[in-house]
């Protein structure tokens, strides 16, 4: 049987071929990034894409240790990293730990992700330490939408741009395997993949970056708004429509269903 990617295999894939990642939240769509990505990431984007919630603010811990354990099922190659969402982490280094160890017992996981810059540094060695490998997310980080006032493309002033720098060398020097780079400008991620030697995964950030991740949902093209920097590599949504309606309209005209899809009284 083939081992599953770790994360240290991940971590190894500096400046080489481009490290391909996609978001999933259930089974059957991680079953078919498995043999395609090299890892899967049960985000916390599952609370406005599976929930209808307007941020990722009010996803709790049950919720992803409930997604991750069914992409785990669901996958068998690719590595499986969960989100920490708000509120799981932040308070300490032990509140991270108690956290992310229940993902990594109850879902199976091979790593957790969590967001933050130089203040969560201190707390992603504390749990690399420990046996948890952590992927970093710094640039814009959805869950601080509230203080940001709104999601923000970082990198834009000079006093930004040094602060994500420095963001981004306190991670890697936390001993983070990877990390995610979302929202900036795009000189700056570049500039940040050259500078540190962490792999950096980019999300409207740059093709420089050693890898890149999109929400699964908004490649495939199922939500109604999709943001600039995805690119639609499908139209999910129309084929659901077309498949409903057929659905609907045979349902309506009572040609669904047909002879084949009724049990006989007897089998012979
Ligand atoms: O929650 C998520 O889907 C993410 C990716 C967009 C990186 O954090
Ligand atoms: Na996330």
């Amino acid at each position: 049987a083939k081992r599953r990617i770790t994360a240290v295999d991940i971590a190894k894939r500096k400046n080489g071929d481009p490290v391909v990642a996609l978001t999933a939240y259930h089974a059957h769509t991680a079953s078919i990034l498995d043999e395609h990505v090299d890892f899967i990431l049960v985000g916390d984007s599952l609370g406005m894409v599976m929930h209808g919630m307007e941020s990722t603010v009010p996803v709790t811990l049950d919720m992803m240790i409930v997604q991750g354990l069914a992409v785990m099922r669901g996958s068998k190659r690719a590595l499986v990293v969960v989100d920490m969402p708000f509120g799981s982490y932040e308070a300490s280094k032990e509140q991270a730990f108690h956290s992310a160890a229940r993902v990594m017992k109850e879902t199976g996981a091979g790593a957790i992700k969590m967001e933050g810059g130089e203040h969560m540094a201190e707390t992603v060695e504390f749990l690399v330490r420990r046996g948890i490998p952590v992927m970093g997310h710094i640039g814009l980080t959805p869950q601080a939408i509230n203080t940001m006032g709104g999601f923000r493309v970082q990198g834009k002033s000079d006093e930004n741009q040094a602060q994500t720098e420095r963001d981004a060398k306190a991670i890697s020097d936390a001993g983070a395997f990877a990390m995610v780079i979302e929202g900036t400008v795009e000189p700056l991620a570049r500039k940040i993949t050259e500078d540190i030697p962490t792999v950096t995964i980019g999300i409207g950030a740059s093709p420089a970056c050693d890898g890149q991740i999109l929400v699964l949902e908004d490649m495939l093209g199922l939500n109604v708004w999709t943001p600039k920097f995805v690119q639609k590599f499908g139209s999910i949504r129309e084929h659901i429509e077309e498949a409903v309606t057929g659905y609907a309209d045979a349902v309506r005209d009572r040609s669904f269903p047909g002879p084949d899809h009724v049990y006989a009284r007897k089998q012979k």
